[in-house]
């Protein structure tokens, strides 16, 4: 199996990630790093000890990353979508953690991960992406051996935080464009784009629900998720982005890649944060993987399947 690092704001998408990165055969889950984001880092990072206990893994290390951006104060989170705990209200269906944060701290531990693994790791990144320019930029010798970012952030077509920029990039534009423009470290990103044209809808959710243990709590977790669906929507289906980008790590080709220069705006005006690809077919500069198609109906069938397959446990 590959290697994997998750870089993570759980958030209830990132619950529902870890849940299919532990039930991958594909993957070795070998740390867990948390980040600011959905909410502050002091709850991203206990409820990712409580996910890791939940599913049986509180062997796996958790490291403590960035609280704040590169540059500017965090400006907004998001607890409407996720709940004041980040995991919908739901956090006390979930065990007390079993273990305690890594003392090394997230870049840290990132980067003794890398340097142990005996083959490339994957860096599964599914929060802004602080924690992955910072590693970029301390430990520029350790870059080869990682095989791929594989990123859920952005949305060419449209933004879900500001009209022009999604939550993960707006968050920290700067360090998205650090990680996505300026390295070269091969980088698969998962827009909205795709994560939202594979929403999974009521029907989904109770056959997750129907298979009990950690499958059932966290399609509770999801529950409040639906809520905001249906209130900010008026659609009862929830796009669960984050699941997308390890689905990409352990499956590359499920999801189509199409290669193209990205740019993000790190500017202070209305565009703040916003991704654009360039299609101009000679364009120069460095491609990344952005995942803009697949077959929908295989996708939530098989994020099920993996999702509710015996492996994790109770
Ligand atoms: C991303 O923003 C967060 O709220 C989700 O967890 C996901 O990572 C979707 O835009
Ligand atoms: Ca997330």
């Amino acid at each position: 199996p590959t290697p994997l690092i998750l870089d993570t704001d759980p958030g209830i998408d990132d619950a529902v990630a870890f849940l299919f990165a532990v039930n991958s055969p594909e993957l070795d889950l070998r740390a867990v790093t948390t980040v600011f984001g959905n909410v502050g880092p002091e709850l991203t990072s206990a409820n990712a000890l409580r996910l890791l206990t939940l599913l049986g893994r509180a062997d796996i290390p958790v490291g403590i990353g960035a609280d704040r951006p590169l540059v500017y104060p965090a400006a907004f989170r998001a607890e409407g979508w996720h709940g004041a705990d980040g995991l919908g209200g739901q956090s006390a269906l979930l065990p007390e953690p079993a273990a305690k944060p890594d003392p090394r701290g997230a870049v840290q531990l990132m980067a003794d991960t890398l340097r142990a693994a005996e083959s490339p790791v994957t860096i599964v990144a599914i929060g802004p992406l602080t924690n992955v320019a910072l590693l970029l930029a301390s430990y520029p010798e350790l870059k080869p051996r990682i095989g791929r970012l594989s990123i859920m952030g952005g949305g060419l077509a449209a933004g879900n935080t500001t009209p022009a920029a999604e939550f993960n990039i707006w968050s920290d534009p700067e360090a998205a464009r650090r990680v996505l423009v300026e390295e070269d470290v091969p980088t698969s990103l998962v827009p909205l784009d795709l994560t939202l044209r594979c929403a999974v809808d009521g029907a989904w959710l109770a056959e997750l629900a129907a298979a009990g243990g950690p499958a059932e709590t966290l399609a509770r977790v999801v529950d409040h998720y639906r809520r905001q669906y249906l209130a900010f929507y008026g659609v009862d289906e929830v796009a669960l982005h984050d699941v997308l980008a390890v689905l990409e790590a352990a499956r590359p080709g499920m999801l189509r890649r199409t290669a193209l220069p990205v740019e993000v705006d790190c500017g202070t005006g209305a565009g703040r944060g916003a991704t654009f690809g360039n299609r101009m077919p000679d364009a120069t500069g460095r491609r990344i993987d952005v995942l803009l198609d697949a077959d929908v109906a295989e996708v939530s069938r098989f994020v099920l399947d993996r999702l509710t397959a015996g492996i994790a446990a109770t």
